[in-house]
């Protein structure tokens, strides 16, 4: 719908009709909804001198711009504000929470800020790689320090902002250098990959990974769609404690995976969000990157420290290209850098630097080490006491043992949409539509509240 115009006799400079908005103009051009400029002017009358003519506008120029649905996770925890009941539970964000349900911030943090605090640090621009220090300490505590494509200079890494700003960056990258390729994600999968891959334009396809019948992995499915899909796909794994569904394939399942993506001239994209936050130890949450890195596979590998060190809000990560000369490493980092400049131009340094005094710090990295036990320690324990509680209480025989067999933050409950639905309208338990909830959400003490709103959300919805 085009603009209005009015003429109104008047010499004042603004004159309100209505309740619409008005825009005074005189003889200059005023862009219309569409974004057209158009000509107005202003005359003389015979008998009053000057006419000024204005611009109602009662139709905004983003009226195309349609309204974007609520994030499927971020979106929870808006419900979860809005909700003023007391037994209210967010489930839905993947983020650690004490026994008493509050954000943590991890004391080696706290440390690490003091530190920076007395020495002074200044704000001035990080390169767009990112901080030298943290990129060593980042990639040396995922593949190893040892590790010799780290020695042989065979490692592209760059600071991202977080998980989503590595994957996304990377995506970029795919888009620019293999503008045939697709990625290949597991299904299902992390709600924000897709969206990340879409935004790149970076075309997409599924593999099989879940299997609702066991709620286990469907791993003979997943081979074959990795199999069956173009040489030279990019496949999209979660290095540990996969997002949603907490099932991870066994050690020899990733050297079957790997063996495939080899035969296939695949690229491994890993992404690693939770390294020793899964089982508590770091290397071990490392194994499967570390095992195809082993292979003398070329391989990219985002990072995130939001959830192992609590930095969410700090936006603090990486992307790893391992390549297969330095030369060409050298080379993938500078496109990164060119790709990064337009988008953001150069990281946040607070983060960054947290990182770069824990992971290099002898003292505080043992501490991390500690604290992040701790924290897995928890998850754990409601684990098995949510486990423990749904046995007892649900008498119908069902079999809740494969969330013990889960792995992570997250639990996949097997429930459906009408059922999730269940969950937060009746029982106010805030979780994504998917059936995933978090575990860091919970504590031992609603663990029983959380299984009555299962049983009764799985047995009486259909
Ligand atoms: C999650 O899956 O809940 C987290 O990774 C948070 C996010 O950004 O989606």
């Amino acid at each position: 719908m085009a603009s209005i115009v009015l003429p109104l006799a008047s010499t004042s400079p603004s004159v309100v009709a209505d309740n619409r908005k008005l825009v005074r103009i005189g003889g200059s051009c005023m862009p219309n909804v569409r974004g057209e400029k158009r000509r107005d002017f202003s005359f003389k009358s015979r008998s009053s001198g000057r006419i000024t003519m204005a611009v109602a506008v009662n139709v905004s120029r983003f009226e195309g711009v349609t309204m974007a649905p609520p994030d499927p996770i971020l979106g929870v925890s808006e419900a979860f504000r809005a909700d003023t009941n007391d037994l209210k539970l967010n489930l839905g964000v993947g983020a650690y929470r004490t026994e008493e349900l509050q954000p943590y911030v991890l004391n080696v943090v706290k440390k690490a800020e003091k530190l920076m605090l007395e020495k002074g640090e200044n704000k001035e621009y990080l390169p767009i790689e990112g901080l030298a220090a943290f990129n060593k300490v980042t990639a040396e505590l995922l593949l190893g320090a040892g590790n010799p494509v780290l020695q042989q200079g065979r490692v592209a890494t760059v600071q991202g902002l977080s998980g989503t700003g590595s994957l996304r960056l990377a995506a970029a990258f795919i888009q620019r250098y293999f503008p045939d390729a697709k990625a290949l994600i597991s299904s299902p999968t992390w709600g924000n990959h897709k969206n990340i891959f879409n935004d790149a334009r970076v075309p997409w396809s599924e593999y099989r990974y879940y299997e609702p019948k066991t709620v286990g992995l469907d791993f003979d499915g997943m081979i074959s769609d990795i199999k069956a899909a173009p040489d030279g796909s990019f496949v999209v794994l979660h290095g540990c404690a996969h997002n949603p569904t907490g099932i991870d394939p066994t050690p020899e399942q990733w050297e079957k995976i790997a063996d495939v993506i080899q035969e296939k001239n695949h690229i491994p994209f890993f992404d690693v969000a939770y390294q020793g936050f899964a089982s508590g130890n770091l290397d071990e949450d490392a194994s499967s990157v570390r095992s195809f890195v082993s292979r003398g596979l070329e391989v990219l590998i985002a990072q995130s420290y939001s959830k192992n060190l609590g930095l969410y809000a700090e936006r603090i990560g990486a992307i790893n290209v391992v390549c297969s000369s330095s030369d060409a490493a050298a080379r993938v980092k500078s496109q990164l850098k060119r790709l990064a400049r337009p988008m953001y131009s150069n990281p946040p340094v607070h983060g960054a630097r947290i990182v770069a005094n824990v992971v290099g710090d002898p003292s505080l990295f043992n501490e991390w080490k500690e604290e992040m036990e701790l924290m897995a320690g928890r998850i754990k324990n409601v684990r098995q006491r949510l486990f423990d509680s749904l046995s007892q209480k649900d008498k119908s025989g069902k079999d809740w043992s494969f969330i013990l067999r889960q792995i992570g933050m997250f639990s996949f409950t097997g429930l459906n949409k009408a059922q999730s639905d269940n969950m937060t309208n009746k029982w106010h338990v805030y979780m994504t539509k998917d059936g995933r909830i978090s575990l860091a959400g919970l504590s031992l003490a609603k663990c029983e509240y959380l299984a009555d709103a299962i049983i009764d959300s799985y047995h009486n919805v259909s």
